[in-house]
């Protein structure tokens, strides 16, 4: 199949990046983050999640992050919301579109959301609904596609089971998710074969955790199979706090520069990416995680 000439990025790092941080991320930081990824051309960003506090406390500040940002017009800002709570709180907040987020592991969804699968999906159906009735705009996410934390191995069939449910239920794209970075690019082709059997490729977005080195090469075997939307984080930023030993998502601009050497279109600016990454990598204290941006950086000084 031949690429996609566009390639939508969904920036994870606001959200999946900062949520595994054990030490509170000023809200205003996250807000700075979200403003200058978004002046980097990035048109979709995970900005919060409204999930329970007691459960992610670094998300507590997400309706402070959601009042503070100063939109762009065209760009989106997709929120977690795990249940009708949580929803409720989205709406005041004035989020444009929900992500919920299912696993295909009973192990997993039980540990991330505290439920079984079926029952997450009874609750993400309750949410899609009012959600969409509200004008809100809804994905889905699939966690542990290419491997659990705790159950190892998963079939392909476990995972087309969540996405024929979060499809049933109004979610415009479906997310397969690899949150502990196990895939590799045979796996993560077969999963995604399998779910197309069932789901148009052009509603199906892949997210990479890179805990193994695999995400850059997970990203282009999906995009062979014809997927053209991806979630990462800048600065390879982030983790599961459910997912043990779990590190961050793909980075951004790894991601970008693959893209940009297939001529691939994003209408993301490289420079200014990287400059983003340097900000929140300097609040955290620590480097960089993307190659790309240190090899950028190390050819520019
Ligand atoms: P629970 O404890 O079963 O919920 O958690 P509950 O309904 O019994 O409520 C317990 C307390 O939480 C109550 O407060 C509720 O009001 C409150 P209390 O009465 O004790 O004071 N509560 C909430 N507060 C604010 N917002 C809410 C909310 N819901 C309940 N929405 C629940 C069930 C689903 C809430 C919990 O398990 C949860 O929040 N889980 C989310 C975990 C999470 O955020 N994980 C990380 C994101 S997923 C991820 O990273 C994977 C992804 O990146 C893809 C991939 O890589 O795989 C997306
Ligand atoms: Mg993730």
């Amino acid at each position: 199949m031949a690429l996609p000439q566009k390639v939508r990025i969904v920036e994870v790092g606001p959200r999946d990046g900062l949520q595994n941080e054990a030490t509170q991320v000023p809200a205003s930081v996250k807000i700075e983050l979200i403003h200058r990824l978004q002046d980097a051309g990035i048109g979709i960003i995970e900005a919060t999640a409204f999930v329970s506090p007691k459960w992610v406390p670094q998300m507590a500040d997400n309706a402070d992050v959601m009042a503070g940002i100063q939109r762009k017009p065209g760009v989106i800002y997709p929120v977690l919301v795990p249940n009708m709570k949580g929803l409720e709180a989205a709406i005041a907040a004035g989020a444009d579109e929900a992500v919920v987020f299912g696993a295909a592991t009973e192990s997993f969804s039980k540990r991330n959301t505290n439920c079984s699968i079926d029952e997450g999906l009874a609750r993400f159906a309750e949410v899609a609904k009012a959600a969409i009735a509200h004008g809100i705009k809804v994905r889905g996410d699939i966690s542990v596609c290419l491997g659990c934390p705790y159950e190892g191995e998963v079939a392909p069939a476990a995972v087309v089971h969540v996405a024929q449910a979060l499809d049933a239920m109004g979610c415009y794209e479906i997310t397969v998710c690899d949150t502990i970075g196990t895939g590799t690019a045979g796996k993560t082709r077969r999963v995604i074969e399998a779910v197309a059997r069932h789901i148009p490729i052009e509603r199906m977005a892949g997210h990479f955790h890179d805990t193994y080195g695999q995400a850059v090469t997970n990203v282009y075997a999906a995009l062979e199979c014809g997927i053209a939307t991806f979630d990462s984080s800048v600065s390879g930023l982030g983790g599961c706090p459910y997912a043990k030993g779990a590190t961050g998502n793909v980075a951004t601009e790894d991601v970008l520069y693959l893209l940009d050497g297939l001529g691939i279109e994003t209408g993301i600016d490289m420079q200014k990416l990287i400059a983003a990454g340097d900000y929140i990598c300097g609040v955290l204290g620590r480097p960089t995680l993307s190659r790309a941006a240190r090899a950028i950086r190390a050819k520019a000084a």
